[in-house]
Parts: structure tokens; sequence; C-alpha cells
């Protein structure tokens, strides 16, 4: 029996400790948070976070071998593995701002476990750091004077929002990387029997601290170059007729490359994409490797490229003016199956079309409560609206911007009716039918395809 703690219940560390929780019955899962509303949240029937699947394990182990506490001291001292899931903010201020992690709240923690502690313990790096973080974690949780000693491992999450129970429950790999001693050795195998309680031993991978943590900041950055590779070849597909869709197919369909995101949207949202990739163009920078670095920031370059020429191709093909028009702007998540709003396309086209001046109304089954939150600053300008049909009364424009299941099943010719004619969709995630739109009257444009227009000699091209 172990006694295993999570630092930071948010995202991470709530559905990794209820999954590992669910798969370990023997030990003892306390996941603490200095967030008190947090805690309450995750001791009640409405959990902070939406996931799928997830209420259903977390009612089922609660109170039996894991629990939720703000008592971050007293589980520090009883815990011998201690997992850090708190968060790495892009810094904002001084050295390396816009780029670097924002470190404090990592090392407050490490300074927090050393006062708390009066046994040895194994330390667990949950959150994306840059490199050779631990070594400094090292230092400094090794700097105590009450001979205690810290094993530092490397355990990057791979989870992605919306399906974070199933990629925990059956991930493609787990990464463990640990310091070539006995002790971290020994370290690497204690994290390792935790997984192997239901992930098969070969998808368990073990390596060197350093390249687990870089890992994990490469990983993040092949993904989200594929989606603004992708997004780069529609920007060329809208100017020569291709269609995106195929395109992906047509190359996806090559096993080298592979199908998957290979979607073209309206840019990647999400906590980590950016941060991380930025984390990167960093740590490049800082090993004096520009080119290395410039290369790497162009992902992230070309998807605010995305973002704000979505705006702009709405606003063109409205008659250049969307000035006091209400539009419906269906989705306000990251991405479907999440409540999370962070980094999220949908706000920032959000935020685009009130600099136009437009009436924004708001939809999302899950993401409301988070998006008011968000755009608070605007607060008056933006509506938020849980029903889309209501929503869309009156509006001038759809535009979809989270892939949403829900939104490719409504009536969208009873919703032709309520609008304001001539209708306009903008399909930022190619998600509806848009001949079927194009033919009940609507003016159609998707990302990466032809516009369907219904007027005579408009451009063919967006
Ligand atoms: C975060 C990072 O964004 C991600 O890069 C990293 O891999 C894991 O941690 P996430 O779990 O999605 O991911 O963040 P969030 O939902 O904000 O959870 C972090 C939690 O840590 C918050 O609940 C926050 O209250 C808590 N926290 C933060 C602490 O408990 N102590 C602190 O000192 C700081
Ligand atoms: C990502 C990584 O996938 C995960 O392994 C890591 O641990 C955390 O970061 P997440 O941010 O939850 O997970 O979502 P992901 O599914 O990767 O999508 C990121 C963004 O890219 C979303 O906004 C999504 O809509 C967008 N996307 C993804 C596309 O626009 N097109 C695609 O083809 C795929």
């Amino acid at each position: 029996m172990a006694n295993i703690l999570c630092i930071g219940a948010g995202f991470v560390g709530g559905p990794t400790m209820a999954v590992i929780a669910k798969h370990c019955p023997e030990h003892r899962i306390v996941a603490v948070d200095i967030n008190a509303a947090k805690i309450a949240a995750w001791q009640s029937d409405h959990l902070p976070i939406y996931e799928p699947g997830l209420k259903e394990i977390v009612l089922a182990v609660r109170g039996k071998n894991l629990f939720f506490s703000t008592e971050i001291e007293r589980h520090v001292a009883e815990a011998d593995i201690i997992f850090v899931s708190v968060n790495t903010p892009t810094k904002t201020f001084g050295q390396g701002a816009g780029k670097a992690a924002d470190l404090q709240y990592w090392e407050k923690t490490a300074r927090q476990i050393v006062e708390s502690s009066s046994s040895s313990k194994i330390v667990v790096e949950k959150s994306t750091l840059p490199v050779r973080t631990a070594e400094a974690m090292e230092r400094i949780l090794n700097s105590n004077e009450k001979g205690l000693f810290f094993d530092v491992v490397s355990n990057p999450e791979f989870l992605a929002e919306g399906t974070a129970v199933e990629d925990m429950q059956n991930p493609n790999r787990v990464l463990v990387g640990g310091q070539q001693t006995p002790s971290g050795q020994r370290a690497v195998q204690a994290i390792v029997d935790i997984y192997a309680h239901w992930v098969p031993r070969e998808r368990i991978i073990t390596t060197n601290l350093w390249s687990s943590e870089l890992s994990k900041l490469a990983a993040n950055a092949f993904l989200a170059q594929r989606v603004s590779s992708i997004n780069a070849i529609a920007n060329l597909c809208e100017k020569t007729g291709a269609d995106v869709t195929e395109v992906a197919h047509a190359i996806g369909t090559d096993s080298r490359i592979g199908a998957r995101f290979l979607q073209a949207s309206v840019g990647f949202g999400g906590s980590c994409f950016k941060k991380d990739i930025l984390n990167l163009v960093y740590l490049c920078e800082f090993y004096g490797l520009d080119e290395v670095a410039a290369y790497w920031e162009q992902v992230v370059r070309m998807n605010a490229y995305q973002q704000a020429s979505f705006v702009s191709k709405m606003v063109a093909a409205m008659f250049n003016t969307v000035a006091g028009k209400r539009i419906a702007l269906f989705g306000a998540a990251f991405k479907a199956h999440t409540s999370d709003t962070r980094e999220s396309p949908a706000l920032a086209v959000c935020r685009e079309l009130l600099e136009e001046h437009a009436h924004v109304v708001i939809t999302d089954p899950y993401a409301l409560e988070s998006a008011r939150a968000d755009l608070h600053d605007v607060a008056g300008r933006v509506t938020f609206e849980p029903d889309p049909y209501a929503a869309a009364r009156d509006a001038h424009a759809i535009a979809i911007a989270t892939e949403w299941p829900q939104f490719a099943k409504l009536d969208y010719a009873a919703i032709y009716e309520t609008m304001v004619h001539p209708a306009f969709i903008f399909d930022g995630r190619n998600i509806l039918d848009h001949n079927k739109l194009f033919e009940i009257g609507y003016n159609v444009y998707a990302v990466g395809k032809p516009p369907l227009t219904h007027f005579e000699n408009s451009n063919p091209v967006l």
C-alpha cells in the first residue's frame, strides 16, 4: 500500500488520480488543491470539470481510496509518492515574458513539499515543464537540512481533453523518465508499477529524465504543427479551388503521414499547444538555436493568422461590415466534449467580431460558464445563450467555432426561417453538410473549400 498524493486537482490531476484510484484499490490516493471551491466541487455531485466517463469513476472510488482535500501540508507529510500537476502558465513578466514557462507555482510547491516532509519521497513531474526543470527541482528538494532524499521522476501526461478518461485507461504509451542512478531507477520502477496495474508493460516507456521532459514538448509541437500545416494548405485550397478535406484524405492515406490531426479548422486552442511550443521556442533561443526557434514559432504564428483570417473572411463575405449585426457563435470550448475554453479559437473569434462591433451571441452545450468568466471584460457586449435555436434567431450569420456533434444535428431549415436574409454560415470546423445548407438558402463558407453562395458574380474564392 502506498500513499499517493497529487498536488493540483485540475484537468490533469483530477482525471489522472481518479483512474489510478480505480485500478489500484490497494493504494490510498489524495488530490489536493489550493482552490477550496474546486475541492468542494470534487467532493460534490457537480464535478469542477466535464470529461466523459469521469463522474462514474469518481463516484465509484471517492471516499474509498480517492479523497479530495485542501490540507496540503498534512497530506504531503503522509505521502510516499507525490504527483505535481499545478499549472505552468507562460510567463507574463521579465525575462522570457510571453514564451518561457512561469515556474513560480512549481517552485513554491517544491518548497512546500520540503517543509512539510519528514520522510524521503518520490516527486513526479506531471505538469509540462521546460527541459531540465527536474534538475532545479532536485536541487531545491535535496538542499534540505532534515537528511531527507527526494527522487524526481518525469511522467508527462498525454491526455487530450474530452477523452482524458479513455486516454488514461487505454494509453498509446506511458512515459516515465528518471535519473540513471540506482535510486533514480527504483523511483522509475515505483511509478511503472502503478501504471502496470492496467497498462501492458510494453506500452510503458522508460527514458532518462531529459528525454521524458523533452518528449512531452516535442509531442505537442508535432501535433500542433500538423494542424497548422493542414490549415496552411487550407488557405491555399481557398485560393485555388482545391478542397482541403479531399487533400487531407489523399495525403492521410499515406501510412507515413497518417490520417489523424489533419482536420482543417479555425485554429487550435487548449491550454497546452501554444504554451508548450513557445516554451520550446524559448528553450531553443536560450541555447542559441535561432533557426530552430523560428521554425517552431511559425506554427503558433500560423495559428494566430488562421483565427484572425476567419473573421476577416466573415467580414468580407458579409458586405465588408458586421457592425450592429447579430452573429450566432456556435461553440465556446476549444474543442468538442470539453467545458474548457482556455486559448479557445471561439473566444478569439468572438473578440475579433466585437472589435468589428458585431453583436455576438455564444451558444455551447458545456462551456458557457467558462466562456462567461473568460469574457468578463466585454460582458455587456456578448450574449450567452444555451439554446442554439434562440442564438440564431434574428442573426445574420452562424459561425461554427467548436466541432460539437450536436451542432451538426440541428434543423437548419427551421433556423434559416428565423434568421435575417441573406443568411450566412461560416463553418470553422467543416462539420456541416454544406451542399444541403446551400440548398436551404444559406451562403456557406467552409475552411479550405470553395464557398457556396447565391450571389451572382460573387468572388469564387474568399
Ligand atoms: C496544468 C498545466 O496547464 C499543464 O501544462 C500541465 O501539464 C498540468 O497542469 P491542468 O490540470 O489542465 O494543466 O491545469 P488546471 O486545471 O489549471 O489545474 C492546475 C491546478 O493546480 C489548479 O486547480 C490550481 O488551483 C492548482 N494549484 C496551482 C495548486 O494547487 N497549487 C499551486 O501552487 C498552483
Ligand atoms: C493536447 C494533446 O493532444 C495531449 O496529448 C496533451 O497531453 C495536451 O494537449 P488537448 O489540448 O486536450 O490535448 O486537445 P487536442 O485534441 O490535441 O486538440 C488541440 C486543438 O487542436 C483543439 O483546439 C482542436 O480542435 C484542434 N485540432 C485538433 C484541429 O483543429 N484539427 C485537428 O485535426 C486536430
